[in-house]
């Protein structure tokens, strides 16, 4: 069993320290002159279909450069130009790229508009769908909680200036090119797990909207959005945890409902109790090997982001038959044996009290409560302060363990 885990653990981290070039701008410089035609000299795009490179992300340019030469993005020009390039040429392009300066600007795109006079323009106004740039801001800064549509700030920055590294600079592009990409994503012949999702959910005027905002982002700066409805808290946190937790999906499941019992659920849990947990698990004073691993490299801001997300998440139903024993203990203890009613904490609903540290144990495996009582009571698990958990359990026998966990799993 251990073997297996560690093996998991090496194969799980083998992702983070794939091999990467460290590129050289003044050599991608040269190697760049083949771009020229297409992408510019300064890497501004020669026309509306060729995107600016400039100031662009280097790992998001080798990222790309990669995508087109394997094949999982899909371009008739692009393919042939990325087939003769190394890891080496790339890192290179992609050093030289982003240290260009990204001051082209969109060129103004005629998103509705004609500029055309006369007879014929006129008709094609009619029949134009007249993109809204505010509408476009509004779900740029706002996103769609009731079509599942994260707010696009979160990844993608103020007006399009990301200052996270995997997440590309939208600021200054072209527009038709952001409204080709979108509808790319949308249906899915350029795959993105997290922007073939929001793209999804995009109507055609939606990724209108979206271009006529980029043509001048600052056109429209002065403008305040305001949320119009309010559903669930998507928060830049949640967001950006959604990112992270794609090394948690395979033991934790996408959604933080993990389909093996022993993983537990996350979803649901609140972030403050998830974040201590991960904390914990980092310093050491809750004790896990495959966790420990998992943790190590999570800066605390990562952790926030990951409380936040799962936090967001609906859990599943647990996999419990329920149990009279179960719920008496639960709800009204045991004097005669000195043990508390677990409802003083956890709650009525077994969905706990985020400020005061008790989480949520509903809908969670029966596998998972069971160990983690277990644990408590022989004081393996020691990280509840106060040694809350460790005095509720000492004197639970095995039966009332299963029993608890049987009941508790069936709460929602
Ligand atoms: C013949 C024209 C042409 C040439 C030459 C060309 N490209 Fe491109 N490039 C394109 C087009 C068109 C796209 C947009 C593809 C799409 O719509 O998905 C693109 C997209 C890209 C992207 C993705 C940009 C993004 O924001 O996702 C990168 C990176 C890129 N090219 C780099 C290069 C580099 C480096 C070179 C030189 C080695 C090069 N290109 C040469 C036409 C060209
Ligand atoms: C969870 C983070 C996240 C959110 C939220 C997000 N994106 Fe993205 N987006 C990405 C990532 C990652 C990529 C790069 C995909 C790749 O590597 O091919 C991307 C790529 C893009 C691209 C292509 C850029 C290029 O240069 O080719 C566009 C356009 C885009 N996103 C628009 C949007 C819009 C509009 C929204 C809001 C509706 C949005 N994104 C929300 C993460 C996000
Ligand atoms: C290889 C499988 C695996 C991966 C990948 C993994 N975990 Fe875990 N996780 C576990 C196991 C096993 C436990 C139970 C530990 C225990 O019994 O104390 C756990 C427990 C947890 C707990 C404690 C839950 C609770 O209710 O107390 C949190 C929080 C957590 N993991 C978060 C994460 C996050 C965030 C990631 C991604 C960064 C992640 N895990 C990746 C296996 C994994
Ligand atoms: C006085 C408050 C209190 C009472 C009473 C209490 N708990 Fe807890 N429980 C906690 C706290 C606090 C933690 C979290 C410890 C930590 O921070 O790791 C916890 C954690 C747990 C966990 C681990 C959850 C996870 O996701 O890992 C389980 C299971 C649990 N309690 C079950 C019970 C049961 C069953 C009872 C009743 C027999 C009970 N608790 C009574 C406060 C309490």
């Amino acid at each position: 069993m251990n073997k297996i885990i560690f093996s998991l653990i090496l194969a799980l981290m083998s992702i983070n320290v794939a091999f990467a070039a460290t590129g050289n701008a003044e050599a991608g410089k040269t190697k760049a002159a083949m771009c020229a035609a297409c992408h510019g000299a300064n890497g501004i795009g020669a026309t509306d279909t060729y995107p600016n490179l400039a100031g662009q992300h280097a790992d998001y340019i080798t990222k790309q450069l990669n995508a087109f030469k394997s094949g999982t993005r899909v371009d008739p020009l692009m393919a042939p130009m990325a087939a003769g390039l190394s890891e080496q040429d790339m890192a290179d392009l992609g050093a030289y790229f982003s240290s260009l300066d990204r001051t082209g600007g969109s060129t103004a795109s005629n998103d509705g508009v004609t500029t055309e006079t006369g007879a014929a323009a006129a008709v094609q106004v009619a029949v134009v769908y007249e993109a809204n740039a505010i509408s476009g801001k509004s779900l740029y800064e706002l996103g769609d909680a009731s079509r599942n549509i994260a707010a696009c700030i979160g990844c993608h920055g103020k007006e399009g200036n990301s200052n996270v590294l995997i997440y590309p600079n939208l600021s200054k592009q072209h527009a038709p090119y952001i409204e080709k990409q979108l509808h790319a994503f949308k249906d899915k012949t350029r795959t993105n797990y997290a922007m073939n999702q929001f793209a999804g959910a995009m109507t055609d005027e939606d990724i209108a909207d979206m271009g006529a905002y980029f043509v001048d982002t600052k056109a429209v700066a002065h403008i305040k959005v305001k949320r119009v409805v309010t559903i669930a808290a998507i928060t830049e946190e949640a967001i950006a945890g959604k990112a992270k937790s794609a090394v948690c999906a395979s033991c934790h499941g996408a959604d933080g409902n993990s389909l093996v019992p022993m993983y537990p659920k996350l979803a649901g849990q609140h972030a403050e109790y998830t974040t201590k947990q991960l904390k914990e698990f980092k310093s050491g004073i809750r004790k896990n090997p495959i966790m420990a691993g998992m943790v190590a490299a999570l800066s605390e801001q990562d952790m926030a982001e990951l409380g936040a997300y799962f936090a967001n998440q609906k859990p599943t139903l647990g996999n419990g038959k329920g149990s009279a024993l179960g719920r008496k203990l639960y709800f009204g203890g045991d004097a005669s044996r000195g043990i508390t009613a677990c409802i003083a904490c956890h709650g009525t609903s077994g969905k706990g009290m985020a400020k005061a540290g008790f989480p949520a144990v509903a809908n969670q495996s029966v596998e998972y409560l069971t160990a983690q009582l277990t644990s408590f009571k022989a004081g393996e698990r020691d990280n509840d302060r106060n040694s809350i958990m460790r005095n509720v359990t000492k004197r639970l026998k095995q039966k009332d363990i299963e029993a608890l966990a049987q009941f508790m799993s069936t709460m929602k």
